[in-house]
């Protein structure tokens, strides 16, 4: 088996990964990153909106405020030393990414445009506020290709279409790297690492209809339950509201940013009755739940009335065409609508993971209910749960959060490596297990499982079971669904078992994966009696202070779930405390 050294591995090459490796190449470390597609390839590509920061370039703006912002948005679940760090980095982060050549918008000043989100709002919740810098609708299109640039310029080594299968973790808790699957060979090999950071990106494909890419399948994650890490906060999946019917394609909140609204059947702006200052810029859990108690009540549009429309004509061509030309494109050929002139059809559809790999704001892979830390191991961007969204991510903070913890890790990491170090001898245990995992995909049985057919009943479990509003009894019935499921991958077989481009040895330890998320979630989603942020219970409407504000964790190995508490205490500045949150 091959066997590669480096200083630092880094597991992903979306935002979060290209961040942190551009730390470590900058600093002389010998890093290399691992991808299972090009890196500008990666779902960051995919980011429309735009990044927060407040840089107070249209009015006054503070990043106490956006701080203020993003604690309630969280539904006070978010841990607000990770809060203020990143909403104080923001302004930095951004200058940065200007520096390094991002082409974002700009005024008519000369300054960076920044356009109204979701939830952002000017002096503790008195006005909306234009805090998110863009690049007409293709953000994180451009952050992405600026991150991959200023890698190639520094030499940082890729290995493109190589999936990551497993973590190498010793019995006292240290990652010596990974075990990856090369596409184009089928043979496994050791990266082998003095410190190991997972960007390994969301998990949205355990529903049906997702805005995610199709590689979004919770590697990290998956790796991480395997290794006996438990994974935080997994019950909060945020539903983007506007996805487009039927197609899922994201359409960016930006659109209502710019001034576009939602309709129901009877052309009613129904926001103004659920939100009635914020509007159709409420958060995106308010928004989200809005639109399916419309369809639920009737009010939807098109032929089966399961969506609602997003008006933008009034905004005119020009301004479409200058700040919105992606969704122009999309909604023309998803929806057979011109914006222009047609209303689009969308409907609330899984767009992010708010839980992920429990971490420090350094991005420290913490290992149980105590905080305790994995040595070695950190993990950045969706995959990890910080946790600075909570229950409930402001739209533009996870770009925000991909280059500020993606940084973060990277001067940990540079901080407290040894490059002298002798690499330790890799226990041959973890080989043996991934090769074993690989080869039992070969064989043959009577009862084998079909990965197409799993894979479906997996995402209409999590589809019909878990969405937006959540009820006891589907939720009991899902959590034993799931586990049948995960016993049947046990039998998980392929018939072409060749080694060149197997796409279906690759999708087959995918679908492990996923299974992982989803049994995460939704023991998660059960446990929490309570309603809070995207979590919404039928039968716990309120959030519960008192007994739920704390962090789930949840134990695959054991299929147990433990609880940390939240950190309300900021690094410098005074608590926010608790309030009922209304937009
Ligand atoms: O609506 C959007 O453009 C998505 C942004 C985000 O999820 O942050």
């Amino acid at each position: 088996m091959q066997h590669f050294k480096f200083d630092v591995l880094v597991v992903g090459a979306g935002g979060a990964g290209l961040r942190s490796a551009l730390q470590l190449s900058d600093a002389g470390l010998n890093v290399a990153v691992l991808s299972k597609v090009f890196p500008t390839r990666s779902h960051t590509v995919a980011a429309q909106g735009g990044v927060a920061a407040a840089l107070g370039n249209v009015t006054e703006d503070k990043w106490i405020w956006h701080m203020y912002d993003t604690i309630k948005g969280s539904d006070y679940l978010g841990d607000q030393d990770a809060i203020e760090y990143m909403c104080k980095s923001a302004a930095d982060a951004i200058y940065e990414l200007e520096h390094y050549g991002m082409p974002f918008d700009r005024n008519s000043d000369g300054k960076i445009y920044q356009r109204p989100f979701g939830g952002m709002t000017k002096n503790f919740g008195e006005s909306a506020m234009s805090r998110t810098c863009a690049v007409a609708d293709r953000t994180g299109h451009a952050m992405l290709h600026t991150l991959y640039q200023r890698n190639v310029k520094n030499n940082t080594q890729f290995f493109i279409e190589w999936s990551t299968l497993d973590l190498i973790k010793t019995k006292d808790d240290e990652v010596l790297g990974v075990i990856a699957y090369e596409m184009a060979t089928g043979q496994l090999a050791i990266f082998q690492a003095k410190k190991t950071i997972f960007a390994t990106g969301g998990a949205g494909r355990i529903f049906e209809a997702s805005t995610n890419a199709y590689i979004n399948t919770g590697d990290g994650l998956g790796m991480a339950a395997r290794a006996n890490i438990p994974l935080e906060d997994m019950e909060f999946w945020q539903f983007h509201p506007t996805g487009i019917a039927g197609a899922g394609v994201l359409v960016t909140e930006g659109c209502r940013g710019e001034g576009g609204y939602l309709e129901n059947s009877d052309g009613e702006r129904f926001m103004e009755r659920y939100a009635p200052n914020a509007k159709d810029l409420a958060s995106r859990d308010v928004v989200s739940r809005a639109i399916a108690t419309e369809i639920k009540n009737g009010k939807g549009v098109g032929k089966n009335k399961n969506a609602v429309y997003l008006q933008l004509a009034h905004l005119g061509e020009d301004k479409i065409n200058e700040k919105l030309p992606g969704i122009r494109e999309i909604a023309i050929k998803f929806a057979n609508a011109d914006p222009i002139k047609d209303p689009i059809p969308v409907v609330p559809t899984v767009h992010y993971m708010m839980g992920g790999i429990p971490t420090n704001l350094h991005g420290q892979v913490r290992k149980n209910d105590s905080g305790d830390r994995v040595e070695n191991f950190y993990a950045v961007g969706e995959c990890a749960c910080v946790s600075v969204h909570g229950a409930n991510r402001l739209g533009s903070n996870s770009l925000l959060d991909l280059i500020v913890f993606g940084r973060a890790a990277g001067l940990h990491v540079i901080d407290s490596i040894d490059q002298k170090a002798k690499y330790p001898d890799i226990p041959k245990e973890a080989v043996e297990f991934t090769q074993q995992r690989v080869a039992s995909l070969n064989t043959q049985s009577k009862d084998s499982e079909n990965i197409v057919q799993l894979g479906n009943d997996l995402r209409s479990t999590m589809q019909q079971h878990c969405g937006v509003f959540r009820f006891p009894e589907l939720l009991k019935e899902g959590v034993k669904k799931i586990h049948d499921i995960a016993e049947r991958s046990e039998r998980l077989q392929i018939s072409d078992t060749s080694n060149v481009f197997n796409t279906a040895r690759i999708d087959a330890l995918e679908l492990k994966n996923l299974i992982e998320v989803a049994k995460a979630t939704i023991e998660s989603a059960h446990a929490r009696e309570e309603s809070r942020g995207a979590h919404c219970r039928s039968d716990f409407e309120d959030r519960n202070d008192e007994q739920w504000l704390k962090h789930t964790l949840y134990y695959s190995q054991t299929n147990t779930i433990g609880y940390r508490p939240v950190n309300l205490k900021p690094l410098t500045v005074e608590t926010f405390p608790l309030k009922k949150r209304v937009y």
